[in-house]
């Protein structure tokens, strides 16, 4: 069959860009259905008179995403299942902020996306670097059984009556101490509203804020599940650039205030951490144009080189800083539990919000928590994961550094992840993504690894790999595989490239 396809010489795409559009839209518009077959790469190259290479290369990412599949010889075919029908939705109605649903009612409205948070589905073990996991064979399961049969045995009404919607006052107290102690923060156990993890907190903030109309400045690349939620809440959003020491907070208007979302401890996902200069610069800056700072501690708690860094909301003498933190790193994502520190002024309005959105969080995870602070602990458990993700940590870097000679990374002095920026010639990383998984590799692009980029250049070229809850010959193994598919692969799209030799160790 032929396919109609045009290129334009002058457009900012490349060609090969091009090429995957067009097939793309072929396909979503349904002119290309499900089943039918694509021309061979060779024999649609020479009819377009392109190299075949900008072909295939159109056709691999197209396979990433789930559009096309090759059956070997038989040749390469229209996916018979397309992988996203919000997509084709958006691509059709030619909107990029997110599916419109087609909802029953004009009284009912939701435009969205989930944030890509959860592990994908893996039908065959694979090596997985996904994002930013704690150990599963570190959580201190014994302790937490122990504590939570001594809670229950003496819960009382606890289980049978409704709490203190803004958390268990035991608890509470518990973390304004931590916090004291590990991120110079002074607060009140008042201003603490124990969440179902942070992106719960952040809906509650998001309740107490005029979302629609103050602009919101926001990382790029940032958080999705930030990004996805503010958009969803009718929020307009500013991206603010990121560099080797965080949000450039130059970047922001001088003189009109709004609503700042950062992730200042370990920039996600790039991974830097907001240097302190600029930290006061925001401070000063949200003082002067009377804004607001969200800022998001995710994994402050993993921290193996330089020193530590205390947290905005600690530097904060106005009170403009809304923090959020949460166990999803420390401990695990699975127990829903993190908090929201909110200024003074606000803890009742936060509490109320709190209780119109369910009552408060469950009593028995909340207690149990409470006392592993208190007695001590958690900062074992802490220290004891801090040692063994850094030595992760290390074994990763050495054998990028051993695979693939000088290696771009950013990230790696704290937090459970780098962003490694693929060497140069390496083909998309979507579709080093999908080959990888092939060979028992699980590696993640950008926005497959729960980040956005507003301009969907960093996407191409760099993987997140969270390396916590991957053991170090896992690792090492894993990092093996990658050189040897991207050698392969750089054999195929350019013939007589090839990576540097592996060094011995
Ligand atoms: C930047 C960032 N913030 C927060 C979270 C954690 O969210 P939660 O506490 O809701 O599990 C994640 C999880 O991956 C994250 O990457």
């Amino acid at each position: 069959m032929e396919l109609d396809l045009r290129f334009n010489k002058n457009a900012s795409e490349t060609l090969q860009e091009q090429a995957f559009e067009q097939i793309r839209s072929h396909i979503l518009s349904g002119r290309l259905r499900p089943g039918m077959s694509l021309p061979p790469t060779r024999q649609l190259a020479e009819q377009l008179n392109i190299s075949r290479n900008t072909i295939s290369l159109a056709y691999d990412r197209l396979a990433a995403e789930g559009y096309i599949e090759s059956r070997g010889r038989a040749g390469t075919f229209v996916s018979r299942a397309l992988p996203d029908e919000s997509l084709s939705a958006d691509v059709r109605s030619g909107s990029t902020n997110g599916p419109k649903l087609d909802l029953p009612s004009p009284l009912l409205c939701f435009s969205g996306h989930p944030p890509s948070v959860t592990r994908p589905d893996v039908a065959n073990p694979i090596i997985d670097f996904w994002i930013g996991r704690s150990d599963p064979d570190s959580f201190p399961v014994d302790t937490w059984r122990r504590l939570l049969l001594r809670k229950i045995s003496a819960a009382g009404p606890n289980l049978t009556e409704y709490g203190d919607p803004a958390g268990l006052s035991d608890l509470r107290i518990a973390l304004a101490s931590h916090l004291g102690r590990t991120r110079g923060m002074l607060v009140s156990p008042e201003q603490i509203i124990v969440t179902s993890g942070s992106q719960d907190g952040l809906n509650l903030i998001c309740r107490l804020l005029n979302t629609q109309h103050h602009p919101f400045f926001i990382e790029n690349p940032c958080y999705q599940g930030a990004a996805f939620l503010f958009r969803s809440m009718g929020a307009s959003l500013h991206p603010i650039p990121v560099d080797q020491n965080g949000f450039v907070v130059e970047m922001l208007p001088r003189d009109t205030g709004g609503v700042v979302f950062v992730t200042p401890s370990h920039q996600y996902p790039t991974g830097t951490t907001l240097s302190l200069e600029r930290r006061l610069q925001l401070l000063k800056w949200a003082n002067d144009t009377n804004s607001i700072i969200i800022e998001d501690d995710y994994d402050c708690h993993f921290r193996y080189d330089g020193r530590p860094v205390t947290a905005l909301a600690g530097l904060d003498n106005g009170q403009r800083v809304f923090y959020l933190g949460t166990f999803s790193k420390s401990l695990g994502a699975g127990l829903r539990v993190g908090f929201a520190v909110v200024p003074q002024g606000l803890a009742d309005p936060a509490r109320i919000v709190k209780s119109q959105m369910n009552h408060g969080q469950a009593w028995l995870e909340q207690a149990v928590l409470a006392e592993f602070i208190e007695s001590g602990l958690y900062d074992r458990h802490l220290r004891r994961a801090r040692k063994l993700y850094k030595s992760r940590r290390d074994c990763l870097l050495a054998s990028l550094g051993r695979y693939f000679g000088s290696t771009e990374i950013t990230g790696a002095e704290a937090g459970l992840h780098v962003v490694w920026r693929l060497p140069p010639g390496s083909p998309d990383a979507r579709v080093v993504q999908q080959r990888a998984r092939l060979r028992g590799v699980g590696v993640y692009g950008l926005d497959s690894g729960a980040a956005y980029d507003f301009d969907g250049t960093s996407n191409r070229d760099s993987l997140v790999l969270g390396y916590s809850s991957i053991q170090e010959k896992s690792i090492e193994t894993a990092i093996c595989r990658l050189h040897e598919l991207l050698h392969d692969m750089r054999r195929e799209f350019t013939p007589y490239a090839v990576f540097p030799r592996q060094q011995s160790a």
